[in-house]
């Protein structure tokens, strides 16, 4: 094999910098975050990007609202998304800022090489100024934004446009030989009937004037602002130097076939259908996969800050720690399915999973084995045969991005432990009982090892103890 091929390219999609981040922000990342780490652990090099859009017009009226100016409004939103960072552990190699000049200097760069495909033409739709989009009478019959719900502004204006309609029929059969994978095949199916539909061409620039002047230029003509979205795709490729041809490019995006965006279903019309278009148009290679995720929600509504359910990831992280806040998101939450959030639920699971499923074991364990003074040994047959089987069904889970599951299959291992306790008895002292110790010492190692992508924390705190370096304390203790 290539040593190209050992490489896994995972972004995330890039925050606006216009509110603070809430749960539903912190998913995402998390999950994006589990997979680096998890090829990380296989050896696999990785390149984990995240980071911030900040070119939109929508910034721009949230900076005038709180009266900062635009630069120094985006750039303290920046620096609070960085913090997630600590907040939930995330371990990404890069974050990209939008207003950076590496940015700007790809998404002029992009621009030139589609040239081709780029035509003015005059312009009157219904723009939504949250998501920066034109929709069609029929796509918001109540004159307001489908996926915002604010009300859509009729704007006419002279713009780029970029020939969409040209890339219909490779779009689709790109996306149907899963050669541009889209998970979950739902997701897939509800791209290609967008397709099917017929794809018209996009425009991609806005007036600069209404643009405040904020965003980024398009190249031969000042009057004309990169459309928001053209430009926030590009992150992808500019966090790797495509601006100036970098090596980074070369080794991460055209010769790593191993790419993964990971994204929400909002926005999976942008990745699955404008950005392989636009890569195309520059004949550039595509990403290999979009792992669409559902929507965080309260009471069964999309948690968001302008609905005021969003729930501030930082306080929860403070209060319960991050490995507890990352244990809901990829336990409760299906990955790939919208999944409600209280604290009710969180507590629960914390309870139930963390505090007397995890933390209960390995405190049972290792205070049998401290008082028999017993070291880890061999696994013995049986136990050996249950770990092999866990591990078989966590790759196998991971390889379906199916992070619910493979959790699961830890636990399975958790309640063999339980089981093998209950049956051996070993703190009567009998003959073996050391041996039994022994072995479940051995098994906890692997259940460190299986969890570290996912509470690495607690992973790290297992690991050491296990090796004799420092004691953990209780892992999880219970709430109340
Ligand atoms: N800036 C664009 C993305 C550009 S990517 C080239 C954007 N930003 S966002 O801040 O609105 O959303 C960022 C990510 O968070 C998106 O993937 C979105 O789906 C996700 N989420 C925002 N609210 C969410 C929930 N309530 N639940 C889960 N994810 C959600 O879109």
């Amino acid at each position: 094999m290539k040593a190209t091929n050992q490489k896994v390219y995972i972004s995330t999609a890039i925050d606006y910098a216009n509110a603070e981040a809430h749960l539903g922000h912190a998913l995402e990342k998390v999950q994006a975050d589990v997979l680096a780490r998890y090829y990380r652990a296989r050896g696999r090099e990785v390149f984990f990007l995240t980071g911030t859009d900040e070119n939109s017009l929508g910034t721009v009226r949230a900076a005038k609202e709180k009266k900062v100016p635009v630069r120094s409004f985006v750039k303290e939103k920046s620096d609070h998304f960085y913090k997630l960072r600590e907040a939930l552990d995330l371990s990404f190699d890069d974050f990209i800022r939008t207003t950076e000049k590496r940015h700007a200097q790809a998404v002029q760069k992009l621009w030139k090489k589609v040239k081709p495909d780029i035509y003015l033409k005059k312009y009157r739709g219904l723009l939504c100024s949250n998501c920066e989009t034109y929709f069609k009478k029929e796509e918001a019959p109540d004159g307001c934004c489908p996926v915002h719900g604010v009300k859509l502004e009729e704007v006419e204006e002279e713009n780029y446009f970029f020939k969409l309609s040209r890339y219909q029929k490779q779009l689709k059969k790109i996306i149907e030989s899963d050669e541009l994978k889209i998970i979950p095949e739902s997701r897939k199916n509800e791209v290609l009937s967008f397709i099917n539909q017929g794809l018209e061409d996009i425009c991609i620039s806005r007036s600069s004037q209404r643009m405040q002047d904020w965003g980024i230029k398009t190249p031969e003509d000042e009057t004309q602002t990169v459309w928001c979205w053209f430009d926030a795709l590009i992150n992808y490729i500019s966090a790797l130097d495509y601006g100036k041809d970098g090596q980074k490019f070369k080794d991460w995006w055209v010769d790593n076939p191993r790419k993964i965006h990971c994204i929400g279903k909002d926005i999976i019309k942008f990745h699955a259908v404008y950005w392989p278009a636009f890569l195309l148009a520059a004949g550039l290679p595509l990403p290999q996969v979009i792992l669409t995720h559902g929507w965080l929600t309260v009471d069964g509504q999309k948690m968001s800050k302008s609905r005021g359910t969003g729930v501030d990831p930082f306080k929860l992280s403070r209060d319960y720690g991050s490995d507890a806040v990352r244990y809901f998101l990829l336990r409760e939450i299906p990955p790939t399915k919208d999944g409600d959030f209280s604290l009710t639920k969180f507590k629960e699971r914390y309870n139930a999973d963390l505090a007397s499923g995890l933390g209960n074991l390995f405190s049972r364990v290792n205070k049998l084995a401290r008082e028999m003074k017993v070291e880890p040994g061999l696994a013995g047959l049986e136990t050996e045969q249950a770990i092999k089987e866990v591990q078989q069904e966590y790759v196998q889970a991971m390889a379906r991005y199916d992070f619910r599951e493979a959790l699961m299959s830890v636990w399975n291992l958790i309640a063999f432990c339980d089981q093998y306790i209950e049956q051996e008895e070993p703190w009567k002292g009998e003959e073996g009982s050391a041996e039994v110790v022994a072995d479940l010492l051995f098994v906890l190692g692997k259940i460190a090892k299986l969890l570290q992508p996912f509470l690495p924390q607690a992973s790290q705190r297992m690991t050491d103890q296990l090796a004799g370096k420092k004691e953990s304390g209780n892992l999880f203790p219970r709430l109340k």
